[in-house]
């Protein structure tokens, strides 16, 4: 019998102990852009001109209107399926971890709880000098924080060092699983494309569901160019079969 893609997934997730490492390509299905397709934020402009320590010390015009625009997340954008389905398997027990790079929380909103933000998050707003976390609506206003310091989102810029902590999370996870999903990530941005590497090296079994082709999709076990929101519903059909 040849299981189609979905149905062996379903196999595999069924084994539990799985960890889903999520990029950008997950919230695209809830409105928002990713970076590197060719609808990307990146598509015409130079990442480390925006989202990068240097922007925020001598180009705090552009970073400031780059992250207000989003920080401005219009009401419409909610967690999709694939958000819905993968804080789902984790209540269930089949998932044990969720590696994000995403800044968006709309995995958190889905009920994930076990969650690594390796790039941090859009909120709270923080002061750059003192550290001292600041209400939404001032950066949005351009105002600085009472020190005189300029005001940032929590997101890890190009430039600065990934959490210990997530850092850690993500570590722990991808050396003891025996599952390793990569879901919308284009895996060009270390270090978070280590991880995948590592799964798979400490004898995990690698999953990659990405529209276009990842660098990684050599190593994978079963690569899946779809949709993820289709995909995972398809996968979903499978998981109630013993
Ligand atoms: N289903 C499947 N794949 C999708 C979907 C979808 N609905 N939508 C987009 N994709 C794929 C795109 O084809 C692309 O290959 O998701 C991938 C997203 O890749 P990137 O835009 O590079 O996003 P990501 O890998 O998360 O970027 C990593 O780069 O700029 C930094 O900090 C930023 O966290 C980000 C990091």
């Amino acid at each position: 019998m040849i299981m189609d893609s979905a149905q062996r997934f379903a196999e595999m997730l069924k084994n539990r102990e799985a960890v889903i490492f999520s990029g950008a390509g997950m919230s695209t299905e809830s409105g928002l852009q990713d970076f590197r397709s060719r609808t990307g934020l990146w598509a015409n402009v130079d990442p480390t001109a925006l989202a990068s320590v240097d922007a925020l010390r001598n180009n705090y015009e552009q970073f400031l209107s780059f992250y207000i625009s989003r920080l401005l997340v219009p009401e419409t954008v909610k967690p999709n399926v694939g958000h819905e389905l993968i804080a789902k398997w984790e209540r269930e027990g089949y998932i044990k971890g969720l590696i994000t790079q995403n800044v968006d929380r709309l995995h958190q909103q889905a009920g994930s709880v076990n969650v690594a933000e390796l790039h941090g998050s859009l909120e709270p707003v923080r002061c750059y000098s003192c550290g001292k976390a600041a209400q939404k609506e001032d950066f949005i206003q351009g105002k600085r924080c009472p020190c005189g310091g300029r005001l940032r989102p929590s997101v890890v810029l190009f430039g600065e060092m990934l959490p210990d902590s997530e850092i850690r999370k993500a570590e722990l996870w991808s050396s003891d699983c025996k599952l390793f999903v990569v879901l919308g990530s284009s895996l060009v941005v270390s270090p978070a494309n280590f991880f995948p590497r590592k799964a798979k090296q400490a004898g995990a079994s690698l999953v990659i569901v990405n529209k276009e082709e990842t660098p990684l999709d050599y190593m994978a076990d079963l690569v899946v160019h779809e949709s993820i929101g289709d995909f995972l519903s398809e996968t979903q059909k499978h998981m109630n079969n013993p």
